[in-house]
């Protein structure tokens, strides 16, 4: 049998530069990207949608084994996944402020935690994946304490809410500075507060500060790193 694919394990805060470094990453090394904040985000919307409250146990728990959650190729290339929830699209749905904040309040839920953990393993390890970047929250504490390789992305608050500001404003959010440092606030309270997985480093994680720098820098200091331990660093 082969090996189980070459995990990265990339967590941190909202806003911290996850998303894009690990796209470019995965790209850098021919590895599959798991976006696993789109996931809890979609279980948000699908929630919503069915009239679930969002801190309904019982239905969120009945609602995870019917979820349709389905990844597809970026529209451009080096864009984000699209994501399909049954036929519809929702890859810009569940980036709107209000899925942000569903999406911390499922995540808040063992029932969801615990019932997204088979899904985020088998997309990282699916067939043909030589091997996977995973963005999160937990993903080198819980989903893959044994990952080869685990990152933790720091930068200061107003760094990481002008980064959310000036995203969202490229889509034409209204949202001002001052709501997206507020909403971003209470998420990392309740994200790092929570009972289970809160945000935080593994031990074994290498912290990486983005604050003030390029994003070439950021990947290329943790492509080093994952060559290093690939063994050919
Ligand atoms: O990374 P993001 O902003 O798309 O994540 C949305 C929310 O989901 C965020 O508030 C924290 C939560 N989340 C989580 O608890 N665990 C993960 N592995 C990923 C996201």
């Amino acid at each position: 049998s082969s090996p189980r694919p070459f995990i990265v394990a990339i967590d941190g805060p909202a806003g911290a530069g996850k998303s894009t470094a690990s796209r470019l990453l995965a790209a850098r090394l021919g590895f599959a990207m798991v976006d696993t904040g789109a996931i809890y985000r979609t279980v948000a919307l699908a929630a919503t949608r069915g009239g679930v409250a969002l801190d309904d146990d019982p239905a969120l728990g009945a609602l995870l084994p019917r979820l349709d959650l389905r990844f597809a190729p970026p529209a451009a290339a080096g864009g984000v996944a699209r994501v399909f929830l049954g036929d519809d699209e929702v890859t810009a749905e569940i980036r709107t402020p209000p899925m942000s904040l569903g999406a911390s309040k499922v995540s808040a839920r063992p029932v969801v935690r615990a019932g997204l953990l088979d899904l985020q393993r088998r997309l990282a390890t699916a067939p043909g994946n030589r091997g996977a970047v995973l963005e999160g929250r937990d993903i080198g504490t819980v989903v893959f304490p044994d990952a080869d390789a685990k990152f933790f992305l720091v930068a200061t608050a107003e760094e990481r809410a002008r980064r959310r500001h000036a995203e969202l404003q490229a889509k034409g959010d209204p949202s001002s500075f001052d709501e997206v440092l507020a909403d971003q606030r209470k998420r990392d309270k309740d994200d790092s507060e929570r009972e289970i997985a809160p945000l935080k480093p593994a031990d074994d994680a290498v912290v990486v500060d983005t604050s003030g720098a390029p994003l070439e820098a950021v990947v290329e200091t943790l492509a080093r790193e994952v060559e290093v331990r690939m063994g050919r660093g």
